[in-house]
């Protein structure tokens, strides 16, 4: 098969897709033999990339292979095009090369087109692909792209358009990375295969569900990028609402690729629609002021390079979100995300209702209700908080964790795979289950809409925290409104 990198001189090639490559050829993983095309803008004779390929992997696997031979080989399948995006001779000079390969290493017309390029060229990406003859094989295509998949539900939906007149639904590939972290695709798992859980998994037993994505990084060197964007575009509209379909999905008739988005579109389509005049009472956004994190002072939002000093972006969004079917309904899914604030933290926390406490009130006790704590990121964890005696303490009864380390996964020293490492094999493999369906990311957008207009006429404050906290209160009186808190905050 062929594996054609448009965007190789770039930094996400550079750090996650070259290393990702060679894990899986270290691992076998790698189809054999494989002819893999880098393009960029600049000019680079094969030897060049190959180095830089090399350099890239030297620098940021997460493991090597000290044979000098073994790396040869596997440099080997690459090869370098200059394009430039709007030129169709740079096409036809690409297709030459591809052909020529496939003659050479005598493999099949398998195609596959991964963009990893400014989201600006992928609708002119694609359709020269179909124009050129290059999406004209006799094996199969497929397309890979990476987020953001437009900039509001009409922008996706036009893209969307100019991509499905080159490629069928089925051969196009939505990244969202957090689909490639080990503890969401671990989600299925824990409600599925656990017949214990999958007992409570609903309304009857759930209080409600808390989502973080917490960071302790500002806006680093993109605020091009993410002053335009905001948390809401660049973290709640993929990322956030991936996290809560895969959390509040059914069990699929079957497990696979089809079943499995089929559940979680239904989980968007069941998700109650903000109006614009909600908005002010069920989502809460933020934006960071100075402080200090890690015993480190920072700027504050505004005073970052490259941000509008009276910019109104969002840097932090919490919403309290309903789920209007019979699973979910009167359970309050809350999500939160920002930057620059107290940890860097992904995880679930799904607390239990508590039927207990007038028994022990008696006692002048009372007793925490049972989470069950998914910790995504940086840690991989699970683990349920119990209530237990304490024998040190006179016999009061506590709260106690009983954890579920995943870190085994790191199996001798070796690392786990990276997100980048399981999407890219998934996509060689043509299993699109942890990737974005057409249908899921425009009812996202859909579902985010009002929340975009709403940010855009003011119509919300913006609430500024400082920096190295859990983001505004506001955030804490959206819980506090139901009777609840944010668990683990410290
Ligand atoms: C990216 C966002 O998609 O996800 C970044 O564009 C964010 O702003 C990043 O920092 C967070 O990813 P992770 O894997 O570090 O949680």
């Amino acid at each position: 098969m062929t594996f054609v990198l448009f965007g190789a001189t770039g930094d996400l090639a550079k750090r996650k897709i070259f290393p990702a490559l060679y894990n899986l050829y270290l691992d076998q993983k790698l189809p054999q033999p494989i002819s893999i095309i880098g393009l960029g803008r600049g000019t680079l004779t094969h030897n060049d990339f190959q180095e830089k390929v090399k350099e890239s992997i030297l620098t940021f696997s997460r493991r090597l292979e000290h044979d000098a031979g073994e790396m040869g080989d596997f440099l080997e399948a690459f090869r370098y095009n200059t394009l430039d995006v709007n030129n169709t001779e740079d096409y036809q000079k690409l297709l030459q090369l591809v052909k020529q390969r496939e003659a050479e290493l005598q493999i099949k017309e398998n195609r596959m087109f991964y963009l990893s390029v400014a989201p600006k060229f992928f609708d002119i990406i694609a359709l020269n692909i179909r124009d050129s003859g290059l999406g004209a094989t006799n094996g199969w295509k497929r397309l890979m792209i990476e987020k953001p998949f437009g900039r509001d539900l009409q922008t996706a939906r036009q893209l969307n358009k100019k991509l499905s007149s080159a490629f069928e639904e089925e051969e196009i590939f939505r990244i969202d990375h957090y689909l490639g972290k080990p503890m969401v695709q671990n989600l299925e798992a824990l409600e599925f295969a656990n017949p214990v859980l999958q007992s409570i998994w609903n309304r009857e037993h759930i209080a409600n569900v808390q989502i973080t994505a917490s960071e302790t990084v500002g806006v680093e060197t993109r605020a091009g990028y993410y002053d335009q964007a905001g948390a809401i575009r660049d973290m709640v509209q993929n990322h956030m609402l991936q996290m809560l379909m895969m959390t509040a999905m059914n069990l699929p008739k079957k497990i696979n690729a089809s079943e499995i988005r089929n559940e979680k579109r239904k989980v968007m389509e069941a998700l109650r629609p903000v109006t614009k005049e909600d908005v002010q009472t069920q989502i809460v956004r933020g934006q960071y002021l100075s402080g200090e994190i890690n015993g480190q002072k920072v700027p504050g939002y505004k005073d970052e390079p490259g941000v509008d000093p009276s910019s109104n972006t969002d840097t932090f969004v919490a919403a309290r979100i309903w789920i209007d079917n019979p699973f979910w309904s009167g359970v309050p899914f809350y999500i939160r995300t920002g930057k620059r604030m107290k940890e860097k933290s992904t995880r679930i926390v799904i607390e239990f209702k508590n039927s207990l406490d007038l028994h022990y009130i008696n006692d002048n006790q009372k007793v925490e209700p049972n989470l069950l704590i998914i910790e995504i990121s940086p840690g991989e964890n699970v683990s349920l908080q119990l209530n237990s005696k304490n024998p040190m303490n006179n016999g009061k009864i506590e709260p106690v964790r009983i954890n579920f380390s995943c870190e085994d996964s790191s199996r001798n020293g070796l690392g786990v795979p990276e997100a980048y490492e399981r999407l890219i094999y998934d996509f060689l493999i043509g299993n699109s289950t942890f990737f974005a369906h057409w249908k899921e990311v425009e009812l996202s957008w859909e579902w985010v809409q009002p929340i975009l207009d709403a940010f855009e006429e003011n119509l919300l404050p913006l609430h500024e925290y400082s920096s190295g906290t859990y983001g505004p209160d506001a955030a804490n009186t959206l819980l506090l409104e139901n009777g609840f808190k944010w668990w683990l905050d410290e």
